[in-house]
């Protein structure tokens, strides 16, 4: 659920390069260009108030048509682990009513957060929209956007044709008529109003101006809903897991939890059906006391196709460049059989768990001493070097003769390299054709240098992935689940 070594939202482990580079007065008159088409778009769509929230594209014929094409979105939230989590579900729920799933930005950790479900109390679907959308304006103007398909390898899925994707970048230059090389607006700033018409265009995104031909803004949430598909004849039946009397009273909440099919709802007959853009709030949440709370689609007995996309997504590697750097750090640095440590101290409930972390960890390393000396381990935690002293950690540390310690850190060179290599290779936007009546406005230049990704994480669960003396992860933490998986699926040998 949670970045392991970066508990700052905003905050960057390194600089972004910010040199004053040449621009080619093309660019300004290209912005120049996009700004009137802007401003003429909208003044043709909002005749009174561009903030009025009442503004329905509707009332023009411009209602994007983006080629005749369906799309869902949806609200991506929390830690990374969650995020994509998230992301599976939506390709999921982008096959089942045979739309094209939008992909998102990576979002920083916890720049967005849900809430909690079962104590009721959640972002609403449209809340939840906007702050991710805030956020997203907010990657791109600071030249850290990163797409979800530059960090995780999705081509399989799309090769596979069980679902169609188009980048963020590329829906969002049709859908709002922005003709501008995103990658540069952090050079933006200046431009105010270009933001300003991106945060208007978002509320549309959003479903805070309603058309049910153009968007279709599901505003169910996990307070009502549990999205279900071909489960028996339960659709409609109540779940399992309903707010207490307790609850109800003290939050005066009338909500009852009903398990919903996704396909009878939101697929061909619905008033759902028609709409170009059909946008989720949260698509994901932790199970609670055995329930799923939100989606519950586990198996698809009448389709096949189904069937299939829910076994391949239950593992997405990482893109070539994460694996390749994670493993060369196991073959190349470490060079021994080699244990992985990860041990979550600092964040949330994690503070609390010291013990139980350090003593199955500890455990772990007393049974290897029957083996060869000195033991190889790689360490990834959240806990500073400089607080390990006085730990489990610094007694291995001290102790160099029997334990050889190994971990990454933001600023090593083969994190940075691989960050670079992960902006050069642009994964994610190779997902998306512009329609041709859109000639142009989905051309993303890649003109100027992007902030750099965090790909830390990534590289620190593929080491581990490579530990073939074992691993030890921290009871309840989504990373470790990460881990295990990559481990169970053979992500270093493939
Ligand atoms: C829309 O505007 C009305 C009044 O103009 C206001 O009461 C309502 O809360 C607004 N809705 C949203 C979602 O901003
Ligand atoms: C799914 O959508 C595609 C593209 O819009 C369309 O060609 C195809 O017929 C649809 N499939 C079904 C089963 O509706
Ligand atoms: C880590 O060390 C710093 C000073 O070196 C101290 O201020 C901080 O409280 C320590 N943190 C933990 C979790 O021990």
């Amino acid at each position: 659920m949670n970045l392991l070594t970066r508990n700052r939202p905003t905050a960057r482990p390194w600089p972004t390069r910010k040199q004053p580079s040449y621009r080619s007065p093309l660019i300004y008159l290209t912005l120049l260009f996009s700004l009137l088409f802007f401003f003429s778009y909208f003044f043709s769509l909002t005749p009174n108030s561009l903030l009025s929230n009442k503004t329905s594209i509707s009332d023009s014929p411009k209602c994007p048509s983006l080629g005749g094409g369906k799309f869902l979105w949806y609200a991506p939230h929390s830690g990374f682990s969650n995020q994509l989590s998230e992301f599976k579900n939506a390709v999921l729920m982008a096959a089942i009513l045979n739309r094209t799933l939008v992909v998102p930005p990576v979002l920083d950790h916890h720049a967005v957060a849900l809430g909690s479900c079962p104590k009721f109390r959640v972002l609403s679907a449209n809340e939840i929209r906007i702050s991710v959308w805030d956020h997203i304006v907010e990657l791109i103007r600071s030249g850290r956007y990163v797409s979800m398909a530059d960090i995780v390898d999705v081509s399989s899925l799309v090769s596979s044709s069980l679902v169609r994707v188009i980048d963020f970048r590329v829906f969002i230059s049709l859908w709002c008529n922005v003709n501008v090389d995103f990658a540069c607006y952090n050079e933006l700033d200046k431009h105010a109003s270009l933001l300003e018409r991106l945060k208007q265009c978002g509320s549309l995104l959003s479903g805070l101006n309603g058309d049910l031909k153009c968007l279709y803004a599901v505003n169910e949430d996990c307070r009502t809903t549990v999205w279900t598909y071909q489960s028996g004849n339960e659709d409609g039946a109540l779940d399992s897991f309903q707010p207490d009397e307790q609850l109800k009273k003290k939050k005066k909440i009338s909500y009852v939890r009903k398990r919903r099919d996704v396909y009878n709802t939101l697929g061909p007959g619905s008033e759902a059906e028609s709409a170009t853009v059909l946008a989720f709030g949260s698509l994901f949440t932790l199970p609670y006391k055995g329930s799923e709370l939100y989606i519950d689609i586990r198996d698809a007995p009448r389709d096949q196709g189904i069937k299939t996309l829910i076994e391949k997504i239950e593992f997405l590697p990482f893109a070539p460049e994460i694996l390749s750097a994670g493993k060369k750090f196991a073959y190349g640095t470490i060079k021994a059989p080699f244990l992985c440590a990860q041990l979550r101290l600092l964040d949330g409930q994690f503070k609390n768990h010291w013990k139980a972390t350090f003593l199955k960890f500890e455990q772990t390393v007393d049974a290897l001493m029957q083996g060869p000396l000195p033991i190889h381990i790689f360490v990834m935690t959240d806990l500073p070097k400089n607080n390990w002293t006085g730990s489990y950690l610094g007694k291995l540390v001290r102790d160099s003769r029997k334990f050889k310690l190994f971990f990454l850190k933001e600023r090593d060179e083969l994190i940075i390299r691989t960050a670079k290599r992960i902006v050069d290779a642009g994964h994610g936007l190779k997902f998306g054709t512009v329609p041709k009546e859109h000639d142009g406005t989905g051309q993303i230049e890649k003109d100027c240098p992007p902030g750099l990704p965090d790909v830390l994480l990534y590289i620190e669960q593929t080491v581990c992935s490579c530990a073939s003396l074992g691993f030890v992860g921290t009871a309840g933490s989504t990373i470790a689940d990460i881990i295990e998986s990559m481990r169970k699926f053979g992500a270093c040998s493939s």
